[in-house]
């Protein structure tokens, strides 16, 4: 199998635009110890870029999910792997994603987050495709808007290979 990744967010445009989010985020909560929850493993990257562009003080947990909508199947199956560690109740909430697709992956996190009772309860997400929409679901922040491409690098994966790369490409055999 031999496949190739052609560029298409070079590593300066992702820490400009994640800049420019860190603001906004801040803008929107000026006073607020903001609690990130980043979702395993694709947002990792975009996760410890963002919380140090961050103005002010923050804390961080994880989830991770195993999600069977981004491939053949579109059933919206998901299942937890690794639940937050601590509660969310008077906390102000970011869940931090890689990239929203279908959007189902999303709106069950959403949905058993938002049960838990945070203050506040927003999104980011560094990559939206809109067009493979399945849900409506609301993301607060968006990095950047692409085509229906399969991206890989900063954090994204195929099958687990390409995470580490500081950009991101699209994917082709
Ligand atoms: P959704 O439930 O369809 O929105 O799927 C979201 C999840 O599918 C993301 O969190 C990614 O893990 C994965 N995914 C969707 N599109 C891509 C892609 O282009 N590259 C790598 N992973 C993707
Ligand atoms: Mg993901």
């Amino acid at each position: 199998m031999s496949s190739t990744v052609t560029p298409l967010l070079t590593a300066d445009h992702l820490q400009a635009r994640i800049a420019e989010l860190a603001v906004e985020i801040r803008r929107d909560a000026p006073d607020a110890e903001l609690h990130f929850i980043g979702v395993l493993k694709g947002s990792v990257f975009f996760l410890s870029d963002l919380v140090r562009a961050l103005p002010g003080a923050c804390t961080l947990d994880f989830i991770a999910v195993s999600s069977y909508a981004g491939g053949t199947t579109s059933s919206g199956e998901v299942r937890m792997l690794k639940d937050v560690d601590r509660g969310l109740q008077d906390r102000d909430v970011i869940v931090v994603e890689d990239i929203v697709d279908t959007g189902l992956t999303l709106a069950y996190l959403q949905g058993i987050l938002r049960a838990r009772g945070p203050r506040s309860l927003r999104t980011a997400c560094l990559l939206s495709k809109p067009s493979r929409r399945k849900i409506d679901v609301q993301v607060d922040y968006v990095g950047f808007t692409i085509e229906d491409h399969f991206v890989v690098g900063y954090g994204l994966d195929f099958d687990e290979h390409y995470r580490h790369l500081p950009y991101i490409g699209v994917l082709t055999s």
